[in-house]
Formats: structure tokens, sequence, C-alpha cells
């Protein structure tokens, strides 16, 4: 694991040259990309990155790790939307190459589609993950098997009250997701990890220097040949 610490700022800046460097090189990219409130900075960098010219993202493809059940793409609090307003909507993207999981499909077949896509599209050259505080890697929580493709899951008590300050109340925050197995995260050619504050640092020295266990999923990332870890300071203070 290669870990790079700065301010949130640099984060960004370092993480979005290599895209910009992907691009460059194969412009036909296969990317996994993230929510939350950590990619946001790597975004914006992208965008205005993107709108300078630096690369396109005209013959990219991307693959979300997850979705909420039951939000549709037009809910302001789907995963769909946030990336069309976060990135797509500002960029030289085609979006019809652009994937989420369904919130409304949950069926075991149409998950196992999503899988067959991304192998089908030469699978992810980079994909970017956030963690929760609880170790999950897109919506894989605690004791998710290593095995894992992608599947709906239940999400812990924790992560709803964690994303429960985008919605009116907790009692609106989906109770399901689907989201891509710690199998296919692995599958991945490499991985960017991102994690800022200070609220983040006890998991990520679990993940960077404890024990390898489905009870810490981004542990599993310890297991992976090219693996970028991204911190700020306070993310970064209890290495
Ligand atoms: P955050 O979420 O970026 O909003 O902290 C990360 C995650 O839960 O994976």
């Amino acid at each position: 694991m290669k870990v790079f610490i700065g301010s949130a700022e640099q984060v960004a800046k370092e993480a979005a040259k290599r895209y910009v460097e992907l691009l460059n090189k194969k412009p036909n990219a296969v990317l996994g990309y993230a929510t939350g409130s950590t990619p946001l900075g790597l975004y914006s960098e992208l965008i205005r990155l993107n709108q300078a010219g630096a690369f396109s993202y005209k013959e990219a493809t991307t693959f979300n790790l997850d979705e909420y059940v039951g939000l549709d793409g037009s809910h302001d609090q789907s995963y769909r939307y946030f990336m069309n307003e976060n990135l797509f909507n500002h960029v030289d993207i085609d979006k019809s190459r652009t994937f989420v999981p369904s919130g409304l499909d949950t069926s075991a077949e149409t998950a196992a589609a999503y899988d067959e896509a991304i192998e089908k599209a030469g699978g992810i050259d980079i994909q970017l993950l956030g963690i929760g505080n609880n170790g999950h890697i897109g919506f894989n929580e605690p004791g998710t098997p290593f095995s894992s493709k992608t599947h709906m899951v239940e999400l812990t008590q924790n992560t709803r009250e964690v994303n429960s300050r985008f919605f009116k109340s907790i009692d609106e925050v989906p109770t399901h997701a689907v989201t891509m197995g710690v199998k296919t995260v692995m599958n991945a050619k490499s991985i960017i990890l991102i994690a800022l504050g200070k609220a983040k640092a006890p998991i990520i020295r679990e993940t960077i220097m404890g024990e390898v266990t489905p009870e810490v999923p981004a542990s599993v990332l310890q297991l992976h040949p090219f693996v970028e870890i991204y911190l700020d300071e306070e993310a970064a203070s209890l290495l």
C-alpha cells in the first residue's frame, strides 16, 4: 500500500493526477466511482481539469459502487443524482456509459449483470473508495464475506445514523442498498482510497496496520497489489 498524506486540497490534487495520467494513456479507461462527502474535492478538481482540457472522459466508462434501495435516480439523495450533480453534468462524459446499480431492481440477476457488465467493459482500471467509520467499503458492512459480488445489503444502524445528515430525518434513510461486493472491488486493477478528518483516524489505523478480517472490510485492501491511500493529516494522525 502506498500512503500519501497532505492537506485535503493536496489529496484532491494528487489523486486527480492519477485520473489525468490514466485517461491520457487509456482514453477508454473504466473507472469505479464513489459517493459521500470524501470524493467531493477530487470531483471538483476533475471537473476543473476536464474543463481546462487536461483530459477527456469522452471514451471512458464508469461504474459506481452502490445505490440506496427504493430511490429512483431522480431522487436528490440517490447516488445517481449525486454523480450527475457532482461530476457527470460538468464534464465531457457520455452519460450512457455511466453506470450506477439500480436501487429499484434488487433481483440477484440484475446484481449479477452489474458484475458481468464490469467484466465485459474490461474490468475497472481505478476503483475509488471512501471508508465508513466501521470500515465499510461501498456498503459492505462488517462481516461481509470477502468473496461477495454485487448484492443487496441491509444497512447497519450506525451507517443510517451517519448518513441521516443528508435526509430530513433518520426515518427517511433507506434501510437497504445495492453494493458492489468486496470481491468486485478487489477485482479492480488499482484502488484509490481517500479518508479525511479525525473521525476516520481509528479505522484508517486498523485498515492499514490491523488484522485482515471481514470485521474490518477495508482491511482486505492489504491483500491487493495496487492500492494508494490518500489521507489528510487528521485521518493519518494515528498511524
Ligand atoms: P463519507 O462516506 O465520504 O461521507 O465519509 C464514506 C463512506 O461511508 O464510505
